[in-house]
């Protein structure tokens, strides 16, 4: 099974090729599925800023094309010094898929955060029981 330490270097190896040229703030991620296979996804700007994608939703849209939607873990890396948060629409995202994913960050100076979908999305909207 992939490590938490090589999930954070797979995010570390995506976010390489961010394509940030506005926000000047590359983000890499990395997604473990349940049958063992890993998704990176980048952060995808546009110079109509609103139309920028983050790396965590990337990497989700690249695990459920290709027929994965059991989400085990997930790293996310910046160049921040401290470790940087998922904002709150990749929150929502992840938990469609995962109400049990283990979510690891780390910022440039090598401090990780530790935590789950469920401490950082406590009260989800769902529209039905699911
Ligand atoms: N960004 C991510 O990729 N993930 C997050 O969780 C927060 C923000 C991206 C969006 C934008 O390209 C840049 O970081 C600055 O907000």
């Amino acid at each position: 099974m992939v490590t938490h330490d090589e999930l954070v270097e797979m995010a570390r190896d995506a976010q390489e090729n961010a394509y940030a040229p506005y926000s000047g703030f590359p983000v890499g991620a990395a997604l473990l599925t349940a049958d063992g296979r890993v998704f990176t996804g980048v952060n995808v700007e546009n110079a109509s800023y609103g139309l920028s994608v983050c790396a965590e939703r990337n990497a989700v849209a690249r695990a459920v094309d290709a027929g994965s939607r059991d989400f085990v873990a997930l790293a996310v890396v910046t160049d921040s010094e401290e470790p940087t948060m998922p904002c709150g629409v990749c929150r929502q995202v992840l938990w469609e898929f995962s109400r049990d994913l283990a979510v690891v960050i780390e910022g440039r100076n090598g401090r990780r955060v530790e935590t789950t979908i469920a401490e950082l999305f406590p009260m989800p909207f769902t529209s039905f029981e699911s």
